[in-house]
């Protein structure tokens, strides 16, 4: 797939089937979020989590639900990656270093015919619960910020307002 397809092909998943990934395309979709631009080339600041574990996946599935009661804010997904950040050398790039990622990482998915979302609800889950943030072995400091679904659609999602532009551009030339 070219870059431009990938980039269409990728839109946002809410029901997974139970198949797992393989494991050659989960390090191929982490490889793509650790060439993401980061601000400052601050990498150490970063830290990317893999979660497979089926109880820590319900755990997670549980405390983020709580915001919103009879929710499924992990939406099924067999594989869920959590991004941590430190406080960076450089003030509140923190979100806008994870967009890059995770944008990085569900174009790569798309490419690989992985389906994926990117999860508000699970990060605040993750970082209102101190014993996930131990079974996740953040370091002292981390915090996570923005997590993303990885798996196999369940039914046809088709993308939001299909693949025409979505955003007003205004050209000044
Ligand atoms: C930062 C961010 C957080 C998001 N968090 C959630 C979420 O917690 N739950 C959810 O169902 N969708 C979430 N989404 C997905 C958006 O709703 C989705 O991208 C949007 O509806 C456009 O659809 P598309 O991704 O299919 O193009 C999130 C998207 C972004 C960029």
């Amino acid at each position: 797939m070219n870059t431009l397809d990938a980039i269409k092909a990728r839109r946002s998943v809410r029901g997974f089937t139970d198949k797992q990934i393989s494991d050659a395309d989960l390090e191929t979709i982490l490889f793509a979020g650790g060439q993401a631009a980061v601000g400052g080339a601050d990498f150490k600041s970063l830290k990317l989590y893999a979660v497979q574990d089926p109880e820590l996946l319900k755990a997670i599935n549980e405390t983020s639900a709580k915001r919103r009661p009879g929710s499924d804010p992990l939406y099924g997904a067999p594989t869920l990656v959590v991004l941590a950040s430190s406080k960076s050398i450089l003030e509140n790039i923190e979100f806008t270093n994870a967009g890059c990622i995770i944008q990085n990482m569900m174009v790569a998915a798309a490419d690989l015919g992985i389906d994926s979302i990117y999860l508000w609800m699970a990060m605040y889950g993750i970082n209102g619960d101190p014993e996930l943030i131990k079974r996740l072995g953040f370091p002292e400091g981390f915090t996570c910020v923005g997590t993303m679904a990885l798996g196999y659609a369940a039914k046809e999602f088709p993308k939001v307002r299909g693949n025409e532009q979505r955003i007003e551009v205004t050209y000044i030339k």
